[in-house]
């Protein structure tokens, strides 16, 4: 055999063990065993045809799942079985894309009651010009470097930069909303901007302190991570942006707190009238209310919302389901302690095996893949 011969061999003998071994776990969990030799004898001929195989939409959904259950740095998986799978696999032109993509903010931001969801795109092994989505999440707000500083949420200083250079050229703003930029193959990048009223924000305001509103501050109720790869048995969706619902110090103590995000921590100590003299605990006392506003601003603008402590008493239910079918769980603690009082969950009090399990979401290695 010649040596291309050799790695196309190679190739799908790696992805016959994946495929077989995804296999093997989905018809078992979900008690279809009997299936499973007819179904692996289509799949090894298709992948030895092919180079590929196409899932059936029980293995899409399932594998989904499962790589939502094996998110190792996710606290929030005791909801990995109520995860919502849509099918965009048959999605071909940018337009069709972007209306899947409004589709799953829809039915995702539910007028706040959040469902967790998945929109699946064909995989590059399915198309000759797969679809890309440049951006970090469905849902986010742009950064500017003006001369009179940042403008927006410097995380998103350079995403914004390249859309600009698309000929996206909005008036520099606080709270701008990126629009959706999604690549076909090596084609030109389309730009779209999501229509407002789909897009469900929380004005943030503390319920002893009415001088919080005036920050000014707000946030978007959904999280739609849109840069992650999902790879299902050795099937590699590059396009699967997903969502949850957010846990209360994702925003109050990160997004809003970070020196290198929107950097509150002084403003809010000022307001609140805290000694900055007196040692250093004003940061905590801040960040307290910090946390307070966006609880409470999401439940009063009944967007759905979980605080840390809740959150990881959720997560401890997820082990003890799990435990309770002979399954251990895998998980990254440096993750999944929540940024505001750690020790005071069990989570940082114990340890996690941090082995990688397939089916899995991964880091994607660029942003936009054209623009370096
Ligand atoms: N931490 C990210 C943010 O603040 C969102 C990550 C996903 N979070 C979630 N709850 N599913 O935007």
């Amino acid at each position: 055999m010649n040596s291309i011969g050799a790695q196309v061999e190679r190739i799908s003998v790696g992805l016959k063990e994946k495929a077989k071994s995804f296999l093997g776990q989905v018809y078992e969990e979900n008690n279809l065993l009997e299936k499973l030799p007819a179904r692996w004898k289509v799949v090894e001929k298709e992948i030895e045809e092919t180079g590929s195989y196409i899932h059936t939409f029980l293995e899409l959904e399932y594998g989904a799942k499962l790589a939502w259950r094996n998110s190792n740095r996710c606290i929030g998986r005791l909801f990995w079985k109520s995860l919502k799978v849509i099918d965009c696999r048959d999605v071909e032109t940018e337009n069709e894309a972007f209306d899947c993509i409004l589709d799953h903010i829809d039915y995702a931001t539910n007028g706040g009651k959040i469902r967790n969801t998945v929109s699946i795109f064909a995989p590059p092994s399915l198309s000759n010009e797969p679809l890309k989505i440049w951006n970090h999440q469905l849902i986010r707000y742009a950064g500017f470097e003006t001369s009179k500083g940042i403008i927006g949420d410097p995380a998103s200083i350079e995403l914004t930069h390249k859309m600009k250079l698309l000929g996206w050229n909005p008036k520099p703003a606080p709270w701008t909303i990126l629009p959706i930029v999604i690549q076909k193959g090596d084609k030109a990048p389309q730009i779209f901007e999501i229509p407002k009223y789909m897009i469900k924000e929380v004005p943030m305001e503390h319920p002893d302190h009415p001088w919080f509103a005036d920050l000014g501050l707000q946030w978007y109720a959904v999280p739609m991570i849109a840069d992650m790869e999902l790879h299902i048995g050795g099937i590699k969706y590059r396009f699967a942006p997903f969502n949850g619902w957010y846990m209360g110090t994702e925003i109050g103590a990160r997004n809003f707190a970070d020196e290198n995000r929107f950097n509150m921590l002084p403003v809010v100590a000022e307001k609140m009238g805290l000694n900055r003299q007196r040692g250093s605990l004003w940061k905590d006392q801040a960040l307290l209310t910090l946390n307070e506003a966006v609880l409470y601003s999401f439940r009063k603008n009944r967007a759905r919302i979980v605080d840390h402590h809740t959150a990881a008493e959720q997560f401890q239910k997820f082990i003890n389901d799990e435990n309770a079918v002979n399954r251990s769980i895998t998980g990254d603690w440096n993750w999944l302690i929540p940024p505001s009082s750690p020790a005071s969950t069990f989570i940082f009090h114990r340890s996690f095996d941090n082995t990688i399990k397939d089916p899995n979401f991964y880091y994607r290695k660029k942003t936009c893949p054209f623009l370096g």
